[in-house]
């Protein structure tokens, strides 16, 4: 946690040289350790990472250190984003204006490196408590700067270390990344937008007055990704592995063009009307009503260049077959695979295997149906679907309630604990419209009746429990 220092007092660094500071920082003593013993940690599987963020202020890096964490959580992968900037707004409430980012502000840049190597600390110890990959999001915008956080990372503590520049010199991204986000920061609560745009436009002078880009040839020990005008051009460098392969592709994938993204599942299936699960059945007659009031709310919104896509499952074709738009298919879009399940209602699987039936409500993430799929399973089955939407701009994803939780699950940045117990329900559009942190999602019911089918955790999860207990959350079905 950023630590709290009393109002206005900068306790630790004030009075201190930048220098003091990082002779005296209890992180730094790390720096007389020696060096990590070849291989001790490289020789493990899963060797942890420092993603670190460098350049210039509103050139997006907290866009893609928040996206990636998001992205790399949902995969499995345990991520924590550490921001330097938001150390130091808890360190200090000295912010006036942009004098604090002046090079020569002495006090300042004491405060600015006892929070940078703060929020160090904080990545080793969640590092060390088990997390996966840290992005440590500041602007690093030395080489100096650069090289003791490469050095601490992989030579002290054998973590690997990627770093990921963001160049942009297009001013309409930069004016409108300062609009969106700069600011409404806390920096500039009581200040009116055109001073806060001002004062935020010098304090990118002052950084570029030291700002030193990647240097390929004098730092060319680092594993690198540049990635210019939001993704115009990207070069890379010395990537290794296979986490930084994936964060190389996903970084190359993401855009920042405003989008609209639609879920909605098929219309009712007459499997739904009997509460089975699974199977390849047709829409009931209400489902089909659904298909066509779909249709008249997708043209009446006069989506640019909508692409739909659906499974290769009948009641997803049915769902879009009178929205005029180019079509795809995707198997990988088909509903979770019940395996020996498939085609049961939950009464007959509770009668036929109850102990499967109280094991998936024990862990329904990792619990895999017999011959089928586990929502784990699952995720790592989208993950192509996933790239592919941040690739694209307006889609409408017809899926199934299985699916839509994964899908929605990343939108929304939610625990995979709380993935198979999203609510999805049927004849319900959902918008998802990326914004610079996250997600704005808003639910259309479309009145046309539907059975529910979702079944919440019921209270009693042993393997012995009773037929009641059992179904104690079962929805109604026909
Ligand atoms: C900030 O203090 O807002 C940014 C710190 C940094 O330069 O990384």
């Amino acid at each position: 946690m950023p630590p709290v220092i009393s109002e206005g007092k900068p306790a630790m660094a004030c009075g201190r040289s930048p220098q003091q500071v990082m002779q005296n920082h209890p992180f730094l003593r790390l720096m007389n350790l020696p060096d990590i013993l070849p291989g001790e940690r490289t020789k493990s599987i899963h060797v942890p990472h420092v993603v670190v963020t460098v350049g210039l202020p509103a050139r997006g890096k907290t866009y893609m250190a928040r996206k990636l964490a998001r992205y790399l959580n949902w995969t499995g992968i345990k991520t924590k984003v550490f921001n330097v900037g938001e150390y130091r707004r808890q360190a200090t409430t000295r912010y006036k204006n942009h004098d604090f980012f002046r090079p020569d502000n002495e006090e300042a840049m004491a405060i600015r490196i006892k929070c940078a190597l703060d929020a160090l600390e904080d990545v080793r110890h969640w590092l060390d408590d088990g997390g996966m990959v840290a992005v440590f999001d500041a602007t690093n915008t030395t080489k100096e700067r650069r090289r003791m956080i490469f050095d601490i990372c992989t030579q002290k503590l054998g973590y690997k270390c990627f770093f990921v520049e963001s160049i942009c010199d297009k001013p309409n991204i930069v004016e409108s990344n300062i609009l969106e986000v700069k600011l409404t920061s806390p920096d500039y609560t009581d200040c009116d937008k055109e001073t806060a745009l001002q004062d935020f436009l010098q304090r990118i002078n002052h950084y570029k007055a030291c700002y030193q880009t990647i240097d390929e040839v004098e730092e060319a020990m680092l594993s690198f990704i540049k990635i210019f005008n939001a993704g115009e051009k990207v070069m890379v460098h010395k990537h290794e592995g296979h986490l930084q392969a994936r964060i190389v592709y996903y970084l190359m994938n993401i855009h920042i063009t405003p989008r609209t993204i639609y879920l909605t599942r098929h219309g009712e299936s007459e499997f739904n009307q009997v509460g089975k699960i699974g199977g390849n059945s047709r829409l009931s007659e209400r489902g089909e009503r659904y298909s066509r009031a779909l249709a008249d709310y997708i043209h009446e919104q006069k989506i640019d260049d909508l692409r739909v896509w659906t499974s290769w499952m009948l009641r997803t074709i049915q769902t879009a077959q009178h929205i005029c738009a180019p079509q795809e298919r995707w198997k990988t879009l088909d509903e979770i695979n019940a395996g020996t399940c498939e085609e049961m209602t939950y009464e007959e699987i509770q009668h036929k295997f109850p102990v499967d039936f109280a094991a998936r409500d024990q862990d329904k993430l990792r619990y895999r149906y017999p011959r089928g799929e586990s929502y784990e399973d699952l995720v790592a089955r989208l993950e192509p679907v996933i790239m592919e939407l941040e690739r694209q701009e307006n889609v409408l994803v017809i899926g199934h309630q299985a699916v839509l939780r994964c899908l929605l699950a990343y939108f929304l940045d939610k625990p995979a604990e709380e993935l198979p117990y999203l609510h999805v329900p049927l004849h319900t559009i959902i918008k998802l419209k990326p914004t610079a942190y996250g997600c704005e999602v808003d639910y259309v019911k479309v009145p046309i009746d539907a059975v529910d089918t979702h079944r919440s955790r019921p209270k009693v999860v042993s393997l012995s429990r009773s037929y009641e207990d059992a179904m104690e959350t079962l929805p109604f079905h026909f």
